[in-house]
């Protein structure tokens, strides 16, 4: 069984943040989100993978990722050269996939449920496909699937104003090689894309059997600032474990599930869990109130900082507070003292505030 992994894209609900990077690298709980898809797949033997990614961020998620031995699996790196929808990016791999069986798994999907199990009974089945589904109250900005009693595929839709059921597609989908005619056989979308949903539909036309699984924990949207933020607080919670490997002097206080990473120094800080602190980093006379993520070679100096997510080498000084905020790479936040009140902030990447 093949992973055939899609990170293209770009990313602008993100914006400013993806700017400069692309979606599937922004942390969470300081560990890019694709990072999370490659362990999930490793972790299902799944060892042979491609990446399909843009001409645009290509280099950047090739630089982050390496050559997978990291994970343990070996990557095949594919370029599409436009953003042509999922089932194009399935027939731009067609030369590595060949005819085997493949998971493909959207890179920017962060699902808490382990796909180890799920690769097996697909292996050891014989359905064409098989989609993961989550019960949600709004699917409209998603695929949404119609099952049977026996959870069989009857119908799927792609973004329907009235959903035909609560049930959205997850990204994550197993598939044998009939998805390739199927995909051959559809035209692009109101949007110009071609639709792996209306692929799979087209497998369901052809009379083939198109199985489902609900899962029932947490599938994280990452599209937008305040749901990045709340899947930060979510993978805190459900996977921070303390782990303080920097220098903490005795005049802090590290209370709860915490990481802090080599070479970085705590003096007279609390820090609360869940949160992260990377590597190399200078946590001095601050606070940092749970739900943060602080990304590597940051420095938080007279500050105060929660419920915040911030990528490496920031800087934030004598800032009053930080919180509910999205600050990209190599960012400044100074405060001479007259500013009083927290800061929601959104910052690209080397921006500079002074206050
Ligand atoms: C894609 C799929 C959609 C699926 C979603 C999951 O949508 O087309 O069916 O539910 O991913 O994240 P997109 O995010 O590309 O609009």
């Amino acid at each position: 069984m093949k992973g055939l992994v899609l990170s293209g894209g770009k990313g602008t609900r993100l914006r400013p943040i993806t700017h400069t990077a692309a979606k599937q690298l922004v942390p969470v709980a300081n560990k890019p989100i694709l990072f999370f898809v490659l362990e999930n797949l490793a972790e299902a033997q799944v060892k042979d993978v491609g990446v399909i990614v843009s001409p645009e961020t290509g280099p950047a998620i090739q630089e982050a990722v390496g050559d997978g031995s990291r994970f343990g699996i070996s990557i095949t790196w594919i370029t599409q050269d436009r953003p042509g929808g999922l089932a194009h990016a399935v027939k731009v791999a067609r030369p590595f996939l060949g005819d085997s069986p493949f998971v493909m798994y959207l890179g920017d999907n962060l699902i808490e449920t382990r796909i180890t199990a799920f690769v097996k009974e697909f292996k050891a089945g014989d359905a064409a496909a098989m989609i993961l589904l989550k019960a949600v109250a709004d699917p409209s900005a998603s695929g949404v699937a119609v099952v049977d009693a026996h959870g069989h595929v009857v119908r799927l839709v792609e973004k329907p104003k009235v959903p035909p059921s609560n049930l959205a597609l997850v990204g994550v989908y197993f598939f044998r090689n009939a998805i390739h005619a199927a995909i051959d056989a559809i035209k692009p979308s109101a949007r110009g894309e071609l639709e792996i949903t209306d692929a799979i539909q087209r497998l369901l036309d052809t009379g083939a059997r198109v199985d489902s699984r609900i899962i029932t924990d947490w599938w994280l949207d990452t599209g937008k600032k305040d749901d990045l933020l709340a899947a930060n607080t979510t993978v805190l919670t459900s996977w921070c474990r303390r782990k303080i490997e920097g220098d903490v002097d005795s005049a802090s206080e590290v209370t709860g599930e915490v990481e802090i990473g080599p070479g970085t120094t705590v003096r007279n800080s609390k820090v609360k869990g869940p949160s992260v602190i990377g590597r190399d980093c200078r946590i001095v006379d601050s606070v940092i109130d749970p739900f943060t993520s602080i990304g590597d070679h940051s420095r938080i100096l007279r500050s105060h900082v929660r419920h915040t997510v911030l990528l490496g080498h920031c800087h934030i000084e004598g800032v009053d507070a930080v919180e509910n905020s999205l600050i990209g790479l190599n960012a400044q936040v100074r405060s001479s003292g007259k500013h009083r009140g927290p800061l929601h902030l959104s910052l690209g990447d080397d921006s500079t505030v002074d206050l």
